[in-house]
């Protein structure tokens, strides 16, 4: 099996190359897709068209929330919803140090300061008891991160938030579709946010992003926000952002939708066969599985792995495309060193799992082959 996959190696400016023959993931573009932005770029206005209010309600009613409203990208989506709630100028808002650099940034861009509370080790996410030593008057919310499509102890969460009176903002960027307890992720904080970027479990070919609620007044303040601060054509009543999501991107985004569930599917059947093949290696931790109250959507298989870098090097080698999600913590990035002092060693867990995770490939059209292919250059290495 294994002569076909064989990566290559070249040098290029005297960097060594591999071409990985099996990708991390794969963006999904078809003839429905490619019609649908056609037809959106020949009949609609360009900016604010019908295909994003249309995208808006099919993504309120698949999450289970009264409202949805598109951004520009993820990063506004959590940015605005902050702002909404009425968090900024100088609060708190806890929130994990292993996530994309994005979730810790909107919160510095509503004008908070992002309080990181470390993660439990079965997850990866949030640990809730954490979270509430994190807890002081300045706190006004807490951001959780369902991490590689992971729902985070969302019951836990909430409760510690209504007890302490503060909002939850779900940061569901990379969890399209994940249940908790039977609900969609998206639908239990005081609002949720999503981003469309191309790797994502659904994308709109390009950068874009949803924020879902329940409540009126959040949903009408990122409206207002994500259009310039317009209440009407000529009348704008707060200091807004050009952050609308484009008419072309939506009527994407509306087919990828169709097809999400199906797609989280296929993704859960991978992950179930890695788990099975990977069971008996004692220098591999695996991610953990559905159980009956996660059910989780593998945007990434993230293993922990003995001697990480050398088994990246040598599956890629093999032709095996691997990623690390995220090799620096948040906290240990230069920006967030620099402006708030941090140092290594606060956060051990995350610190733990930057320094021995990996990415295996995982996307809707991963051949059973290929998992076996990974699996068994994985057994080899070993
Ligand atoms: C966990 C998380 N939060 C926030 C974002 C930001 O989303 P975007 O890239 O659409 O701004 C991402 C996307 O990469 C993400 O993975």
């Amino acid at each position: 099996m294994s002569g076909a996959k064989t990566g290559n190696t070249t040098s290029v400016a005297g960097v060594e190359q591999h071409h990985c023959s099996i990708p991390l993931s794969k963006l999904i573009f078809d003839e429905e897709m490619k019609n649908a932005a056609i037809d959106a770029l020949r009949n609609e206005r360009f900016v604010m068209g019908e295909s994003v209010f249309k995208f808006e309600e099919e993504f309120a009613r698949y999450c289970g929330t009264e409202y949805a409203v598109s951004t520009s990208s993820g990063t506004d989506a959590l940015h605005l919803s902050l702002r909404a709630l009425g968090i900024g100028n100088k609060t708190d808002v806890v929130t994990t140090p292993l996530s994309f650099v994005a979730t810790a940034n909107a919160i510095i861009h509503a004008g908070a300061v992002p309080i990181f509370a470390d993660i439990d080790m079965g997850t990866y996410n949030i640990d809730p008891n954490q979270i509430s030593e994190k807890i002081t008057r300045r706190t006004k919310a807490v951001m959780p991160v369902h991490l590689y499509g992971h729902p985070a102890y969302m019951e836990s969460i909430m409760e510690i938030a209504r007890t302490r009176g503060i909002k939850v903002v779900e940061d569901a960027c990379q969890a399209h579709g994940a249940e908790y307890k039977g609900l969609k992720v998206g639908a239990i904080g005081d609002a949720a946010c999503f981003s469309f970027y191309p790797s994502k479990n659904m994308t709109v070919c390009g950068d874009g992003g949803m924020v879902v609620t329940n409540d009126e007044k959040v949903a009408a303040t990122v409206a207002k926000l994500r259009d310039c601060g317009r209440e009407t054509k000529h009348v704008h009543g707060a200091v807004g952002y050009t952050a609308r999501l484009n008419t072309v991107n939506a009527a994407i985004g509306r087919v990828q939708l169709t097809r999400l569930d199906g797609w989280n599917e296929r993704r859960r059947s991978n992950a179930k066969l890695y788990h099975y093949l990977l069971s008996d290696l004692d220098g591999v931790v695996r991610p953990p599985l559905e159980d009956s109250e996660h059910k989780p959507v593998f945007h990434l298989y993230v293993i922990r792995a003995e001697r990480r870098d050398k088994l990246k090097e040598w599956l890629e080698k093999e032709g095996i495309q691997c990623g690390i999600h995220y090799p620096v913590t948040i906290p240990m990035q230069p920006v967030y060193q620099k402006t708030f002092g941090f140092a290594k060693g606060k956060y051990p867990k995350s610190e733990l799992v930057s320094e021995t995770c990996l990415s295996l490939p995982m996307h809707p059209h991963l051949k059973r082959e290929d998992i076996k292919y990974v699996c068994e250059k994985i057994h080899e290495f070993y």
